[in-house]
């Protein structure tokens, strides 16, 4: 479905696992794309512009217009290059589907402070620099056509912010921060014609292929293989199609052939005292509740469904 013709989209992190096939579908679907990725190895170290122009070859050869960029996507004066290259390129800005990243799992007790720094910078930053380009970008395109535009953003958490994940207190926490900055920038961009949304996969990349993870990642012999990217990729092109031009401020989990919408925060129980709280009347109030709950052990992944 060519739903995407004539619409300009950014991935960052575009030359690899997810990120990569994320571009293909949108190229599938008629998009214009620029492929950003640094081309960094799995702990974030190194360089190589390779893989981003393997991408847009592949683009170019299923009959697509692609254009590569090879900047920082946490590096302020790169991302606003990465939104720029989409301008002078293409001549707008439609879909940015924010994706790079890489981890340095480590026990809290492990974790150095430039692993913690490094991890936190790369998704948390890495997410807000070119968005911010974008929303400045979309708020003036907006605002000088005097009328809604379209604009789609799709950042990537993970089901880590949930779990509260053990071995990855950076990683965890940056995907946290994802999704507040995703639900700030889905209450601003919505006059504008704007959606933002939080896209959280499962996949077989070179993320989940080695360490603890490899053996539950693994293709299985036959059978479905529950872990392709490409179980997870098509909900992208959804949320950027026109499709679904009233989906914005949601979480989604998707891998499988399951895909889930996260429930906001709730408030689970509330307690009013006639005055301000002391100790006695505190435990007063909370004893007697947490008295009938055990110790949370999995984060908010037993009530996540
Ligand atoms: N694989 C999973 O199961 C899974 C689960 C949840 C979330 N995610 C998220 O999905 C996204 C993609 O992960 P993946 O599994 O495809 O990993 P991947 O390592 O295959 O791909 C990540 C890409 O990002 C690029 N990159 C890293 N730092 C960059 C930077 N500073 N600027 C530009 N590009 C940079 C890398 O070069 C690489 O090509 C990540 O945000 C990850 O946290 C993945």
């Amino acid at each position: 479905m060519r739903d995407l013709d004539g619409k300009v989209a950014i991935v960052t992190g575009a030359a690899r696992g997810l990120g990569r096939c994320e571009a293909l579908q949108l190229a599938s679907q008629g998009a214009r794309l620029v492929i950003n990725d640094l081309g960094v190895a799995g702990d974030g170290s190194g360089r190589d512009e390779e893989p981003a122009r393997a991408v847009v070859d592949e683009i170019k050869q299923m009959g697509g217009e692609a254009v590569p960029h090879f900047g920082d996507v946490a590096n302020w004066k790169d991302a606003e290059a990465l939104i720029g290259t989409a301008l002078d390129h293409f001549g707008g800005l439609n879909i940015l589907v924010n994706n790079a990243g890489f981890i340095r799992d480590r026990m809290p007790w492990n974790m150095s402070e430039e692993d913690f720094d490094a991890v936190v910078r790369v998704h948390l930053k890495g997410h807000f620099c070119p968005m911010r380009f974008a929303m400045i970008h979309w708020r003036e395109a907006s605002k000088r056509s005097g009328a809604p535009i379209y604009g789609r953003l799709i950042n990537t958490a993970s089901e880590s912010y949930l779990f509260g994940s053990v071995g990855q207190p950076n990683y965890a926490a940056a995907k946290a921060g994802i999704v507040a900055i995703t639900m700030g920038a889905a209450q601003l961009l919505l006059k504008y014609g704007v959606t933002a949304n939080v896209f959280i996969p499962r996949a077989r990349t070179r993320m989940t292929s080695s360490g603890p993870l490899e053996a539950m990642f693994a293709k299985p012999e036959e059978g479905f293989d529950v872990f392709a990217p490409e179980n997870a990729t098509p909900l992208v092109g959804y949320l950027a199609s026109p499709k679904a031009e009233r989906i914005s401020g949601y979480v989604f989990i998707i891998w499988n052939r399951e895909v889930k919408i996260v429930s906001g925060p709730g408030i689970d129980a509330a307690f009013e005292n006639d005055e301000r709280w002391d100790l006695d009347s505190l435990h007063t109030a909370l004893g007697p509740h947490f008295e009938k709950l055990e110790p949370v052990k999995d984060g908010y992944a037993l009530r996540s469904g």
